[in-house]
């Protein structure tokens, strides 16, 4: 009887062990790696920083993208090359994968715009373009609700101002050219300062 309790005992440590391990490699847990990326993208992906984008509910091939276009230096724009140069750096290429789909599982945050009466010109050239500019809706690529179309087309609903604002600076300055067949950079050559500013201030209602 002795015997048959330790072995009872013993069995109940093995299965306790490998529960705990199997707890550890929980789907949606945050990589190790994360905890770098948490300080600046929040470690849920919303970022208390409008410079710093959100990457929650982001599509995974776009993030992939993203991080592998860092690390080979082909986003070069100004803040690539201060800051996600280095710190993508920092990502073994077996973990973007990994670390891709983790923030792509977060839940996205809505924002509130800083000039609510900005809004409705933003969402009428994101909804309907330009004609007389042959400026297309941003919808058609990034979807009527700012959802993003993967894996090509990125999510910028709720994306902080100050960021969309700076990205479409960087394309149309032509410092961020890692987008495929210049599709932004020859959209955002059509946008004045003031139109970028309507259509972020809309963005970040979705
Ligand atoms: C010190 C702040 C900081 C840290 C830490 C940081 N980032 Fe960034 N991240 C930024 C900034 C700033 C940008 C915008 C870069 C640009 O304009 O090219 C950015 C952009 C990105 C983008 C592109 C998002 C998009 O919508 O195109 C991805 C993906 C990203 N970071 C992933 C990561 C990951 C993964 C980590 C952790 C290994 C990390 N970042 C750590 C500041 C940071
Ligand atoms: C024909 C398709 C298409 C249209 C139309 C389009 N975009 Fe894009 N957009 C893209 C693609 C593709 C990317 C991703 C580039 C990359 O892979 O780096 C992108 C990226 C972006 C980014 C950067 C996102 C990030 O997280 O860094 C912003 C901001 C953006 N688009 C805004 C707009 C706005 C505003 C409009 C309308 C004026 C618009 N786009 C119209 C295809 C399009």
């Amino acid at each position: 009887m002795a015997r048959l309790s330790h072995k009872v005992v013993f069995a109940g440590v093995v299965i306790a062990l490998f529960s705990g391990s199997a707890f550890a490699a929980v789907p949606g847990a945050p990589p190790k790696i994360v905890t770098t990326c948490a300080a600046c993208h929040g470690l849920n992906g919303v970022s208390m920083v409008p410079t710093f984008p959100d990457l929650a509910a982001q599509g995974a091939p776009y993030l992939i993208k993203q991080i592998r276009d860092f690390q080979s230096h082909k986003r070069a724009d100004p803040l690539a090359q201060s800051i996600m140069w280095g710190m993508a750096a920092t990502i073994p290429k077996s973990k973007i994968k990994e670390v891709a789909n983790y923030f792509a599982s977060q839940k996205g945050a809505p924002g509130t715009p800083e000039n609510p009466a900005l809004v409705e010109a933003g969402r009428k050239i994101y909804m309907g373009g330009v004609a007389s500019d042959h400026l297309p809706a941003c919808m058609a690529c990034h979807g009527p609700t700012g959802r993003g179309l993967p894996p090509l087309f990125p999510r910028l609903a709720g994306q902080h101002i100050a960021y969309v604002t700076t990205q479409l600076g960087y394309f149309k300055a032509k410092e961020r050219t890692n987008d495929p067949l210049d599709i932004m950079r020859s959209i955002a050559a059509k946008l004045s300062t003031k139109q970028m500013t309507e259509l972020a201030e809309f963005i970040r209602t979705l």
